[in-house]
């Protein structure tokens, strides 16, 4: 298997989003990624206003060069669209309102950019999706033979030991479209789904931010200032000062699974329930699993110093 992963990145961008693709630009350099293509979906903005953020990172980073950013799915299959401004502002980089980038997104919708690239690549493309899930579902309908074009699917989203985070039980990515959601649990391609069981414990705090502060390079300069919003926004849940960037911690799993424990089984979406709409379900009984859906490779932890020092050492590179 090529050791460089090939990577769509389907993603609402917003800052946790904005702080992965800066650590993909990391891995980038070292030759350890190549970005095929990047899809934007509503989320924590539009997915007009994602991509434009998409484009401002990237030319930050230097790696906007063949990187075609694709405007995805306005709105979920079957329920209202809503945005997570108090999280991330309603620019999505914290309402720091930067400049616009000088690139523009493709004409292609994003669900069309990714079965065009995994046809014209079987087997190699990884899909990382840290958004709500319209993209990938879409995909799915408009070409029934993805999954096996595809080498593997990752999946900041879900929560099942713990607790939601946009309902007491549902995680806010799945949440945002649990069809979609369920299509993408449904399907025959290998899966690795990061929960907040997860990302949770990586939460960053006090001395990690001071740390990043103390660089003076213009990713770690644009990190802190985006980052100041989420903090802001996380302290209270966290009742300590800091923030989750649960996005990062996919990206980083996809590329170095050793740095995290996993649970195999199928995972299911609640699609009716009253209080539960949007919640990830899974069998954790002991009795051999009856769910006939391919199981998905849970992450139940990783390991949070190897996080904190790889996310601080790749937004202190660029
Ligand atoms: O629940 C966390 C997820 O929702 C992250 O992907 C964050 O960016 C938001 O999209
Ligand atoms: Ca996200």
């Amino acid at each position: 298997m090529n050791r460089t992963r090939t990577i769509f990145y389907d993603c609402d961008t917003g800052i946790d989003d904005a702080m992965t693709l800066l650590y993909l630009a990391s891995r980038i350099r070292a030759g350890a990624v190549d970005l095929a293509g990047v899809g934007t979906v509503h989320g924590n903005v539009d997915p007009l206003t994602g991509a434009l953020n998409t484009l401002r990172v990237l030319e930050l980073a230097g790696i906007q060069e063949g990187v075609p950013v694709a405007v995805g799915a306005a709105r979920p299959v079957a329920q209202d669209v809503h945005y997570a401004a108090d999280w991330h502002g309603t620019d999505g980089l914290g309402d720091t309102h930067l400049p616009e980038p000088a690139g523009r997104p493709v004409a292609e919708p994003a669900a069309a950019l990714l079965v065009r690239l995994a046809r014209a690549m079987p087997g190699e493309l990884t899909v990382l999706a840290t958004g709500p899930l319209t993209n990938l579902g879409a995909a799915l309908l408009l070409d029934p033979e993805l999954p096996s074009l595809v080498r593997e699917v990752v999946v900041m989203g879900g929560a099942f030991d713990h607790p939601g985070n946009i309902t007491t039980h549902a995680e806010a990515n799945i949440w945002h479209d649990p069809e979609a959601a369920d299509l993408v649990f449904a399907a025959d391609w290998p899966v690795l789904l990061v929960p907040l069981d997860a990302t949770h414990p990586t939460a960053v705090h006090g001395d990690w931010l001071d740390r990043l502060a103390a660089h003076d390079t213009a990713a770690a300069r644009f990190a802190v200032r985006v980052l100041s919003f989420y903090v802001d926004a996380y302290t209270p849940v966290l009742r300590n000062r800091g923030a989750v960037i649960h996005d990062a911690l996919a990206a980083m799993l996809m590329l170095e699974p050793e740095l995290g424990e996993y649970a195999q089984r199928a995972v299911r979406v609640e699609l009716r329930g009253k209080l539960t709409r949007g919640t990830t379900v899974w069998d954790a009984r002991s009795l051999p699993a009856a769910d006939t859906r391919r199981p998905v490779r849970v992450a139940v932890g990783g390991d949070v110093p190897a996080f904190h020092e790889r996310l601080l050492s790749a937004l202190t590179s660029l």
